[in-house]
């Protein structure tokens, strides 16, 4: 049958009222419930129910998806006491949305946010190998045998050796480099082991969606329902198959061309 909600809470987590507006909204008459005009923001509903604002219908969704173009500076958290989160960019969203992984507080780039917890968690689940593309600037030279090195996996420090990845070297002090595991700083760690240190990244995509390059530092915007979609294909997939643009990298062919970031004519 489903779960009974307040009004105002219904209406700003499907909506972009806030609480405060929400019950605004419903003590003007502006919303009606099952065709009767709502006189209390107290009021329980369902979301089976036809709720209305302005006489046009509510479509609930259950989960909402965003992608955010995250700027440096902040970091990928709900909440944090000293510092700015990802979550505190997105002022107009009431819903309780969190990173799905995160990215340090310098990095740039493709992050993914949402309240469906299942989803995050298989996206986010060693067994999926989701696939991750960035773009790195670097200091030093990096080893000759750096891209063998890295599809073989490399010792960063942990139980394991990294899961094979690819990197393609764009020009001196630049390169992309796809991974499929998300270890503690692990683009980072895994340049130095081949005598690079990264001075600046930007994740460009993820689980086959790449970054909406209309996006300007700390602009989000909802997922389309086809990218949803996507995510949902990567989340079920569970094979550490990989797919998209950036299997050119490594000049393997595949069905499935994504819409992935262009690595400079690779
Ligand atoms: N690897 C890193 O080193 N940092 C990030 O933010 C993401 C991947």
């Amino acid at each position: 049958m489903g779960i009974k909600v307040r009004l105002d809470k219904y209406l700003s987590d499907h909506t972009e009222l806030s609480r405060r507006e929400a019950k605004a909204a419903v003590r003007r008459g502006r919303v009606s419930v099952d065709g009767e005009t709502a006189l209390r923001e107290d009021v329980k509903v369902l979301s089976a129910q036809e709720i209305c604002i302005d006489g046009k219908k509510i479509e609930a969704e259950q989960y909402a998806y965003y992608m955010m173009n995250k700027p440096a500076g902040v970091v990928s958290a709900t909440r944090d006491e000293r510092e700015c989160t990802v979550c505190e960019l997105m002022e107009g969203i009431h819903r309780e949305l969190f990173p799905i992984g995160r990215l340090d507080k310098d990095t740039e780039g493709l992050l993914l946010l949402t309240d469906d917890g299942a989803l995050a968690h298989r996206l986010l689940s060693p067994k999926y190998h989701v696939e991750k593309t960035y773009y790195i600037e670097y200091e030093g030279l990096l080893t000759a045998d750096a891209e063998a090195r890295f599809a073989e996996g490399v010792d960063i420090g942990e139980k394991k050796i990294t899961r094979p990845a690819r990197l393609k070297r764009k020009q001196d002090g630049q390169a992309f480099l796809t991974i499929s595991e998300g270890k503690f700083h692990q683009v980072k760690r895994m340049i130095a082991c081949v005598g690079g240190r990264v001075t600046y990244l930007k994740r460009l995509s993820m689980a086959g969606l790449m970054l909406d390059d209309k996006l300007a530092a700390g602009e989000y915007r909802r997922l389309l329902p086809e990218e949803v979609e996507t995510l949902r294909r990567a989340a079920e997939r569970g094979d550490g198959q990989s797919y998209g643009k950036e299997e050119l990298l490594c000049g393997k062919e595949r069905e499935d061309t994504g819409n992935l970031p262009d690595m400079g004519g690779v």
